[in-house]
């Protein structure tokens, strides 16, 4: 979206329209500032113009983005402030891994999901999709079998596809309402020879499923008794909703912890997906890490920029806070979503997530192609959303909307939805 022509002034309350022009009267909730009373303003519009983003990149002029999973919203300002200062230095030479690193996202796990990880579990990673890829060179050889749980996030297949590996789906059953694991249909896959290795997606995007420790030990159980290992993906892990608790798959028995690599940072959480190359993989086994960590050094992937070490250690030390807000403000814009669509007949059903900001709509009802429901959205409703198609088998007639933004283009997107 070409929004810088119609920045003109930041200053006025008109100002956050003046960013979003064509969310129009709707904005009236939005606000200009940074913190209000030394709190942090969630309702704030942030200008991203110029800033080479590719939600709004892709945006037609008038569209609302809400795709790709980043959020509308300022990092912590603790991390801002701590990456702030060390430029201010005009020290940029190659840097090594402090032990504050390791320190911080051992007390994070310890303190945030009650995992009391071993600092020489933990190891830098490239971004954690870079990192899995890793993983697949490390244990698979082309032609062996990966499963995936679909709908589940579309890197997962795209790059085990492309480094040659079979994916294999064991889609996830669901009852309307809520997501759940299909064990006879993983039973029948394990028993192939050629299956190496499943990743799972801990919690479920986009299905928004937190898996709960009885799901996770009887997935745990059955790819042990069979050898095949687990890649557990936790990036959402930090961003859970009220009620319910992330578990970290290694954490729920000694045999995940045996065939287990869990793989997480901190750029969901903190909206730090631009500094890249940000993760951390832990992995309890000392006879999948050294493989793995040996794949890492040989390819010169544990290298990690200073940004990254920065951010990392900021927001495991300072963050706390922060995201205690914005959880609570991404449960209020949850909220917003799942009443306006039980409220309104549409056709359209929102699958209430469990953990972080995006919701999986079930436009089924609808009676539309993809294409046509994707047409409805785009066109009509004027709102750029991530096509459930792409997320695999089970994502036909769904979109995944993503609501990681100040309320008020929440209420303009579901009040577009209701007059298309
Ligand atoms: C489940 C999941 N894993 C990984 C990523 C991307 O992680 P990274 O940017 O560290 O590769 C995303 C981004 O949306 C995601 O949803």
């Amino acid at each position: 979206m070409k929004r810088r022509q119609f920045i003109k002034s930041v200053s006025a309350a008109a100002g956050a329209s003046l960013l979003f022009p064509s969310a129009g009267s709707m904005m009236s909730g939005c606000s200009t500032n940074t913190t209000i009373d030394g709190k942090w303003d969630f309702d704030e519009i942030v200008d991203r113009s110029g800033t080479w983003s590719i939600k709004h990149g892709r945006a037609n002029e008038g569209q609302i983005p809400m795709w790709i999973a980043d959020m509308e919203f300022r990092t912590a300002p603790a991390i801002s402030s701590a990456l702030k200062e060390r430029l201010n230095r005009d020290v940029l030479g190659y840097t090594s891994i402090p032990d504050a690193f390791y320190e911080s996202i051992v007390d994070w796990e310890t303190k945030m999901h009650h995992w009391p990880v071993k600092k020489e579990w933990v190891a830098y990673c490239p971004g954690v999709i870079t990192s899995i890829n890793q993983a697949y060179l490390t244990f698979t050889r082309p032609g062996d079998s990966i499963i995936v749980q679909p709908p589940v996030y579309d890197h997962f297949r795209m790059y085990a596809e492309r480094l040659g590996r079979h994916v294999i789906d064991n889609p996830l059953l669901f009852d309307g309402k809520r997501y759940r694991m299909d064990f006879d249909g993983l039973d029948r896959l394990l028993a192939d020879d050629s299956t190496k290795m499943l990743v799972l997606c801990n919690p479920h995007n986009p299905c928004g499923t937190v898996w709960d420790e009885e799901t996770l030990r009887r997935l745990a159980s059955m790819c042990h008794q069979r050898g095949v290992i687990i890649i557990s993906d936790e990036i959402h892990g930090d961003l859970t909703l009220p009620g319910k608790r992330h578990i970290p798959f290694c954490s729920v028995s000694d045999e995940a912890a045996s065939i287990g690599l869990v793989f997480t940072g901190p750029t969901k959480t903190f909206n730090l997906a631009g500094i890249g190359m940000t993760a951390y993989c832990i992995i309890p086994n000392e006879d999948l890490r050294e493989p793995y960590l040996k794949q890492l050094n040989d390819t010169k992937l544990n290298e990690p920029p200073l940004a990254s070490l920065v951010a990392t250690i900021a927001a495991y030390t300072q963050g706390a806070p922060w995201l205690k807000s914005l959880r609570e403000y991404l449960q209020g814009n949850i909220k917003e979503v799942i009443d306006f669509f039980s409220a309104n007949n549409l056709g359209i059903k929102a699958i209430k997530p469990e953990a972080s900001f995006l919701v999986w709509l079930d436009c089924r009802s609808m009676g539309l192609t993809q294409e046509e429901l994707m047409n409805f959205f785009s066109n009509k409703a004027k709102l750029l959303l991530s096509n459930g198609a792409a997320y695999g088998p089970g994502g036909e007639g769904f979109v995944r909307m993503n609501i990681g933004c100040p309320r008020c283009l929440v209420k303009e997107a579901l009040s577009r939805i209701r007059n298309a």
